[in-house]
């Protein structure tokens, strides 16, 4: 069972006549509505937002022994101007309460509308920048009843939601707001404070999130090993934050190594992530598994011949090769008949003819070092047997 999240007093005449508050979707919401007077005619009496006056009970809403209105598990549709009607011989007082229920960011939020007309009446949804919401997408869903699901709620889908129903005899409207409690600063879905730890690799990029989010927006900014602050976004040579939060670190180095901070702050409080960076020196020259050298003969067989420089390295290496007259090609760079592949070294030479011969090198370099494959071009010579052209 659970327990009212919110409980309000009201003294008559005495504090203010309206009251708001927000409470969260699925909640237990309780208003009081207490007299101070000791007057045994006074009565209570509880008017919905349809301007209904409450009688009995239903699943979902009731009045209890001491005059509390309690609704149970709130939805967005129970959100609305309350009235506590407070009467006496001596006269009337009315109290307002605007409840607005909401859920959390990130949270699915669900708005129902219910139809009734002949025809069926078709549900349309207008989202808060106006423009019609279809059935299915990313951050939506509309039901088969009608009822918007909006998935994962951010501060971008707060505002007001128009269902429209409509039938060939004309349609009716009903204004719905989503308004997403205020929270404070979440990172990567955690409160407070949390450490992590990354390990980076040598001369390559890495990554560190963080994801934020609270109402209001909080003012999110990185703290390097150093105590440099980045701001969101912020571009620098090696550090850049980006807008989701991601620092982003290039060319890593070990200098880098160390503790960094990313701060997210709003007026209801802190979050902070320590990420612990270790910088591993996984950089590995070149090598080949096969010999360096090999020897092939040169089929003329209007085919082709592929070479391939299948070297191995942390960071992947980069490839050129070299043909036996020193003509140095880059990766991507076809020449006549020779073609150097973008990405996996290979080289290819489409119909070898027998001027073609010589030694072919291919350098495989990264920032540990560099490794060479050589690949020896021959004419294949017609076979001959040894002794054949003598008589025995
Ligand atoms: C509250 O409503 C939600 C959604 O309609 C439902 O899943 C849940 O079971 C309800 N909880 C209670 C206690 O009625
Ligand atoms: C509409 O359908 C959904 C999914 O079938 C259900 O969870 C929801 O309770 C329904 N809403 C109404 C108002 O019937
Ligand atoms: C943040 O944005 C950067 C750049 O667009 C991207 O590389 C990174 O994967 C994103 N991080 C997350 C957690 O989405
Ligand atoms: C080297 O050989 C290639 C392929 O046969 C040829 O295209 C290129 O012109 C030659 N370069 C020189 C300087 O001879
Ligand atoms: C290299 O890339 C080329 C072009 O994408 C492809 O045809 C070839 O099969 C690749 N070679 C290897 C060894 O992956």
């Amino acid at each position: 069972q659970p327990f009212c999240t919110l409980l309000f007093l009201f003294f008559l005449s005495i504090f203010p006549q309206f009251f708001s508050f927000m409470a969260l979707e699925g909640s237990k919401v309780c208003l009081e509505c207490s007299v101070i007077a000791s007057d045994p005619d006074v009565k209570v009496e509880w008017i919905l937002p349809d301007m209904s006056i409450l009688e009995g009970r239903t699943d979902k809403i009731q009045v209890s022994d001491i005059g509390e209105l309690i609704i149970l598990n709130a939805t967005l549709s129970d959100s609305g101007l309350y009235h506590c009607m407070v009467r006496s011989k001596t006269g009337m007082d009315l109290i307002k309460v605007s409840v607005k229920v909401g859920p959390n960011l990130g949270d699915s939020a669900r708005l129902s509308c219910q139809a009734t007309g002949e025809p069926t009446p078709r549900i349309m949804w207008i989202s808060p920048r106006n423009n019609a919401i279809p059935v299915l997408s990313d951050r939506f869903q509309i039901m088969d009843n009608g009822t918007l699901v909006i998935k994962k709620i951010t501060l971008t889908d707060e505002g007001k939601y128009v269902c429209v129903a409509q039938n060939s005899a004309g349609d009716d409207v009903k204004n719905m707001k989503l308004e997403v409690e205020s929270q404070e600063p979440f990172i990567n879905g955690i409160k407070g404070k949390s450490t992590t730890k990354v390990v980076a690799v040598s001369y390559q990029t890495a990554l560190l999130d963080c994801r934020v989010r609270g109402k209001p927006e909080p003012r999110v900014r990185w703290v390097n090993p150093y105590g440099q602050s980045f701001p969101i976004p912020y571009l620098g040579g090696r550090f850049q934050v980006h807008r989701n939060g991601s620092l982003e670190l290039r060319g890593v180095r070990k200098t880098d190594e160390g503790q960094y901070t990313c701060l997210a702050k709003n007026h209801l409080g802190e979050a902070s992530l320590v990420v612990d960076v270790d910088v591993a020196s996984l950089a590995e020259k070149p090598s080949f598994a096969v010999p360096n050298i090999e020897i092939l003969p040169i089929k003329q067989d209007n085919g082709e011949l592929i070479l391939e420089c299948p070297a191995r390295g942390k960071p992947n290496p980069d490839f050129a090769w070299l043909l036996p007259n020193g003509t140095m090609l880059l990766p991507g760079v076809k020449l006549q008949r020779f073609n150097h592949h973008l990405g996996n070294g290979t080289l290819r030479i489409s119909q070898p003819a027998a001027g073609d011969k010589g030694v072919y090198r291919c350098l495989a370099k990264n920032v540990a070092g560099q490794a060479e494959k050589r690949y020896a071009l021959e004419t294949g010579r017609k076979p001959v047997i040894r002794g054949s052209s003598g008589m025995e």
